[in-house]
């Protein structure tokens, strides 16, 4: 969106990133490239040199050995902070997440303490809290498709099993399992919404210090979303509500796998409801927000591989 605006974009990716087709797409953009993990302040002062702006979109939503929440949702953003700082940056736009609060689940108590790092950095901020972001190129779209396409014997394609032979399962065995009542709500937001959101945060004064928070224009049960990607993807398939007990079970044992298909933060956040009042938010930006059907009608027709290399 950036370049297509004429603006100058450094995308700061890790080092040791593969010069691999993403790499590829990010250049064709005509984007120069820095490299920086968020944990090296130096790399980073380094990579902001010169930039009028930065917008922090680093975070992680599953814990590894050596990135951990605090490590990479707190912490890096604190850095990420202190080199803009030095380097002269004129404004962070920082995207949080719906839901984040000190007294939250996990990955959303990191995020609220990623905000406090960036507004106690001293330099201006505009701070989004998005609902799940449904786009092109992977992300939540992807999962829920894959979810629908191979419905129990998704666990196995994140175990490696191809994926094939498992959609062929999945058409004789109709179903999709959902955990608990499906009726926790979220408000799935169409990526074009925030990019217009992350555009005008970028130049306008008037909303530097604000907190905006946003979702898709209606609050939907899981499984009105599920029924919802159902009908994007032409296909049927009944969901079987597996008794919580079992589903927290169930979710327990997962952690000895490799790819869990949900781990137990994840879980939890899934529980709580997650909206919001949008009207803050597109009162200031002027925002016409797009529904779910929409929004997961773009992100499929347009879905890239995880590699960039085309539609799958
Ligand atoms: N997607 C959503 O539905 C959603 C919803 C609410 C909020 N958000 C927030 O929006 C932001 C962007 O989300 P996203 O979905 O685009 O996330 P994403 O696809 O997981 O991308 C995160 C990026 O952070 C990079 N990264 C991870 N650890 C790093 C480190 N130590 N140093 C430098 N870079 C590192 C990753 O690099 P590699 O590619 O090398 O791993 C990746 O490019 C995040 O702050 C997220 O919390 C997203």
């Amino acid at each position: 969106m950036l370049r297509g605006e004429g603006i100058d974009v450094r995308a700061v990716v890790r080092p040791g990133t593969k010069k691999d087709l993403r790499m590829a797409a990010i250049q064709g953009l005509g984007c120069t490239v820095a490299y920086a993990d968020v944990g090296d302040v130096g790399a980073l002062e380094r990579a902001f040199d010169g930039c009028a702006a930065v917008v922090h979109l680093v975070a992680i939503i599953r814990e590894r050995v050596g990135a951990t929440f605090d490590l990479v949702n707190r912490r890096g953003a604190a850095e990420v902070a202190a080199a803009a700082r030095v380097s002269g940056v004129k404004r962070i736009v920082h995207l949080s997440a719906l839901g984040a609060g000190p007294e939250a689940p996990r990955y959303l108590q990191s995020k609220w303490a990623g905000e406090e790092a960036i507004r106690h950095s001293g330099v201006p901020t505009v701070i989004v809290r998005p609902s799940f972001v449904i786009g092109p190129g992977g992300g939540a779209a992807a999962q829920f498709a894959a979810v629908v396409r191979l419905g129990p014997w998704y666990p196995l394609y994140l175990l490696g099993a191809p994926e094939r032979p498992l959609a062929v399962l999945a058409v004789l065995t109709p179903i999709v399992p959902v955990l608990g009542s499906g009726k926790y709500r979220s408000m799935p937001l169409d990526v074009r919404d925030l990019l217009a959101v992350v555009g005008q945060a970028l130049r306008r004064d008037d909303v530097l210090g604000e907190v905006y928070e946003l979702g898709g224009p209606d609050a939907l049960a899981y499984d009105r979303v599920l029924d919802e990607v159902m009908a994007a993807l032409g296909v049927r398939r009944w969901k079987v509500h597996m008794p919580m007990s079992l589903a927290r079970a169930l979710v327990r044992e997962f952690r000895y796998l490799p790819n869990p298909p949900i781990t137990q933060d994840e879980f939890e956040a899934l529980l709580v409801d997650n909206v919001c009042d949008n009207t803050k938010t597109v009162r200031a930006f002027g925002l016409n927000l797009r529904p779910f059907r929409d929004a997961v009608g773009y992100a499929l027709q347009n879905a890239v591989t995880a590699d960039g290399s085309g539609r799958s």
